[in-house]
């Protein structure tokens, strides 16, 4: 379980940087500059290939490290996965699972929850992507919201949902020029709160920490985050350009 007094800054840096040396400089001024953080815990979440080089600092734990995604299966004959062991060895503590980016390449709800289910069985935290791709006047993608989180928690025991972490990305805000307005974020966040409570209760539910993916940038983040009814942050392309991501977490810290 999260501490609920602290917000949460998750940097997925996707397919990027290039090189191994560019990752370690990107992760050490990352660590710089989250050290004098108050509110706020950063998670960041680099290629698997680089996971083993950069490191958490034992006395700074303001920085954890996470995977961009997991295969479901701990070991066996499946080419190019990483399981949920591996990164466990690792000392990884956390993954997404379930991004858009790769659902659009085939991924199913029922290998989210496969993932997230491997994941807890290990220890690691699942941060869990949902999100519409295109949003509609009628409703259609509250329902589409509704069955992803429901069928990625499909087999979820109460005990274990506490260590998920919720972040709604609207497929059409990542990678875009501007994220969701804060109002549209508050409503979604009430809503996605709703089902976690009908289905676990609403003492759980407090638990959950419901995070935002999108467009994050300098300009946004504080009204995101005061308006947005979220508690914190996952940022894709400015967890890359360290002057952006400061600023991001400096005012969130500041909130
Ligand atoms: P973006 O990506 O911040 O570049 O929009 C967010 C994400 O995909 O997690």
């Amino acid at each position: 379980m999260e501490p609920r007094n602290k917000k949460i800054v998750v940097a997925n840096w996707k397919l990027n940087p290039t090189n191994l040396q560019d990752a370690k400089k990107l992760f050490l001024s990352t660590k710089k500059i989250s050290k004098d953080l108050k509110r706020t815990k950063v998670v960041v979440c680099p290629p698997s290939l680089y996971l083993s080089s950069v490191k958490s600092d034992s006395k700074n734990k303001k920085v954890s490290r996470g995977a961009q995604d997991v295969f479901y299966q701990d070991e066996g004959s499946y080419t190019g996965e990483i399981s949920s062991l591996m990164l466990k060895d690792l000392n990884v503590s956390y993954s997404i699972v379930g991004h858009s980016e790769r659902r659009k390449m085939g991924e199913t709800n029922d290998d989210v929850s496969r993932k997230v289910r491997a994941l807890l069985r290990t220890g690691i935290k699942p941060i869990l992507c949902i999100g519409e791709s295109e949003r509609d006047t009628d409703g259609a993608y509250l329902v589409k919201l509704r069955e992803q989180i429901m069928a990625s928690l499909e087999g979820v025991k109460k005990n274990e949902i506490i260590d998920i972490m919720i972040a709604y990305e609207p497929v059409w805000a990542i990678g875009a020029r501007e994220a969701i307005d804060a109002h549209s974020l508050y409503q979604t966040s009430l809503f996605i709160k709703k089902i976690i409570i009908e289905s676990f209760g609403k003492r759980i539910a407090d638990m959950i920490p419901i995070l935002y993916g999108g467009s994050v940038n300098p300009d946004n983040v504080a009204d995101l985050i005061s308006n947005g009814e979220v508690d914190g942050l996952l940022v894709g392309r400015d967890s890359l350009n360290i002057e952006n991501f400061e600023e991001i977490l400096l005012t969130t810290d500041k909130l």
